[in-house]
């Protein structure tokens, strides 16, 4: 039931200085932080993250979006981590994500806005959707030493 899951602060996300705001969002639900890097992804890295959307008309944008300026990558643990993570991340889309939600508090766009102006949804915050996703995206994020075992005090109080 402890699963761990990826969670990626986007160039948008960088450029607003919200990086404090959104993680704070994680640890305040007695989330871990596993691992936590700043990369600057290039193309190549791109298509291997969203390598099931490069087909898709929105990809172009998407990736001129994610390879703009660097990103913020996390792995965070906890009970059930994959699907409370996207929980306090909101829907994809903006205009549909809950308030209370990274996204929903946070971003202000639609998919019919950025598909009529032919540019990438900017939604914050990419975090994987399933137990088998997250698996494949913690490997592909972070090698297994960047990945660090310890205790947090919630451990103690809130499991
Ligand atoms: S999700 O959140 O991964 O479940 O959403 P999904 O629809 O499977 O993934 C789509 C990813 O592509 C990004 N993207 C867009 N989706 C739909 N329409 C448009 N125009 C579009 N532009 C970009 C979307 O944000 C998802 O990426 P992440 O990084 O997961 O948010």
């Amino acid at each position: 039931m402890i699963e761990r899951t990826l969670v990626l602060i986007k160039p948008d996300g960088i450029l607003r200085g919200l990086v404090g705001e959104i993680i704070k969002r994680f640890e305040q639900r007695g989330l871990k932080v596993v691992g936590l890097k700043m990369v600057w992804i290039d193309k190549s890295f791109a298509k291997k993250h969203y390598a099931a959307h490069i087909e898709k008309d929105f990809y172009k944008g998407l990736e001129e979006f994610i390879t703009s300026a660097p990103l913020v990558a996390i792995a965070i643990e906890g009970i059930h981590a994959v699907e409370y993570v996207r929980k306090i991340v909101g829907a994809t889309e903006p205009k549909s994500a809950e308030l209370g939600t990274i996204r929903g508090d946070f971003a202000h766009t639609s998919y019919k806005y950025s598909d009529s102006k032919g540019i990438t949804i900017k939604n914050l915050v990419h975090a994987s959707g399933s137990v088998e996703e997250a698996k494949k995206e913690v490997a592909l994020w972070f090698t297994p030493t960047e990945i660090h075992t310890y205790k947090i005090s919630q451990e103690k109080e809130i499991f």
